[in-house]
């Protein structure tokens, strides 16, 4: 890899081919696809419907701007809106540029007030505003300066976020679930005060659903777990199933003070992603949130039963699922069930990360199961 930037630390495998939940390796071996590209390819690989529904797309037009009207955009808008019980949609092309935007959004709103109460271990995004949003340290280094504006809460305390208020606060920015830091699921009222600072205080309450979103709980946002509602929520990674996609989803308050020319992408919304993505939004109902529980449930449930020493906690909700371990063994683990033909993630050095794509059935799961005890168990 030596003309590319060295910015990941890739393992040594070559992906070729996708079909469903299995990989294909440039020498035709076959794997087990438990990370669905970091929540993204939630509906597989190739899916006859989204797949046909981008390359009829890609037949007819590729790219206009957003200057022109586009029918498909606004249908996805409507579903979206109509789903969340907001107002407008700002479409980009990926998470942190989704909550780039809901910070200038909020920003706007506030007027005079500028802070944005964000959280300790959150994830937001790479790009300058996004990262300066992220409570973890470790991705700031040789960055500095990062965007003034932001306090820092301790994630799933509600006195730390009440202590952060001031006079210049106009927002509290957090993830439903933090996921990059490690599948971190807060009180069942987390959500629920925040939502009740934020009326109280007169904030806007931001939810970063980036990777909770489009059903990857068990509910289409994650929120909904909590009979809530968010005055601005951003969506990316699985809302168009591996195309690139970002939506910010604003309240009609927040709606109000945008303007033309406040905020814009050339590529935000490209016809192809949007095509696919008002399929993966068609795909997603009642069924198939109850399968995502119900698979969700039964690895968790598996993976508790063994009682082996080597967990130390296994959490989640949905398909979104995080196994800490006892020992700093997470990315040998990774590699080890790599050479098994499956694929995981992991966080840090102690936390497994599943992200199967909602298509996987029992069977998958079962071979999934065996195969990840047999690995623990030579591990220890
Ligand atoms: C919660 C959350 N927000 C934002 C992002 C950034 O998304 P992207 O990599 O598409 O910019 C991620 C990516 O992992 C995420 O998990």
């Amino acid at each position: 890899m030596k003309y590319l930037l060295n910015t990941y630390a890739r393992y040594p495998v070559e992906f070729e081919k996708g079909s469903g939940s299995r990989l294909y390796d440039v020498h035709g071996d076959e794997y087990l696809d438990f990370l669905s590209g970091i929540a993204v390819t939630s509906f597989g690989h190739r899916h006859k419907i989204i797949t046909e529904a981008a390359e009829e797309q890609l037949k007819k037009l590729w790219h206009v701007s957003n200057l022109f009207e586009s029918s498909p955009q606004n249908q996805l808008a409507q579903k979206l809106v109509q789903a969340s019980g907001l107002n407008s949609v700002f479409f980009s092309n990926s998470g942190t540029e989704a909550n780039e935007a809901a910070i200038k959004f909020a920003r706007k709103w506030g007027g005079e007030r500028k802070e944005i109460i964000v959280t300790t271990g959150s994830f937001h995004g790479r790009t300058m505003g996004s990262l300066s949003a992220t409570g973890q340290k470790n991705l700031w280094k040789g960055f500095s300066p990062l965007l003034a504006g932001f306090s820092f809460a301790n994630f799933n305390n509600i006195e730390s976020v009440l202590r952060n208020i001031n006079n210049n606060t106009c927002a509290i920015m957090v993830e439903p679930i933090q996921g990059e830091s490690g599948v971190i699921v807060p009180d069942d009222d987390y959500l629920i005060k925040l939502r009740k600072i934020a009326d109280r205080h007169n904030l806007l309450l931001i939810l970063d659903e980036v990777q909770t979103g489009m059903g990857r709980t068990g509910k289409l946002f994650a929120h909904q777990w909590y009979n809530i509602k968010p005055d601005i929520m951003t969506l990316a990674k699985g809302i168009a199933n591996g195309l690139p996609l970002g939506a910010t989803i604003c309240s009609e308050n927040v709606s109000q003070v945008i303007r033309p020319g406040d905020h814009g992408s050339t590529f935000g919304a490209n016809p192809v992603a949007i095509a696919a993505a008002n399929k993966v939004f068609d795909l997603i109902n009642g069924e198939l949130l109850a399968k995502i529980i119900y698979l969700g449930d039964l690895i968790r449930k598996s993976i508790i039963e063994w009682n082996l020493p080597v967990i130390k906690d296994v959490r989640g909700k949905g398909l979104m699922i995080g196994i800490e371990l006892n020992i700093p063994q997470a990315k040998t683990i990774v590699k080890n069930l790599l050479k098994r033909k499956i694929i995981v993630g992991s966080s840090g050095d102690r936390i497994i990360r599943l992200l199967p794509p909602f298509i996987i059935d029992e069977n998958d799961t079962g071979y999934f199961i065996k195969e990840f005890y047999n690995e623990l168990n030579n591990i220890k």
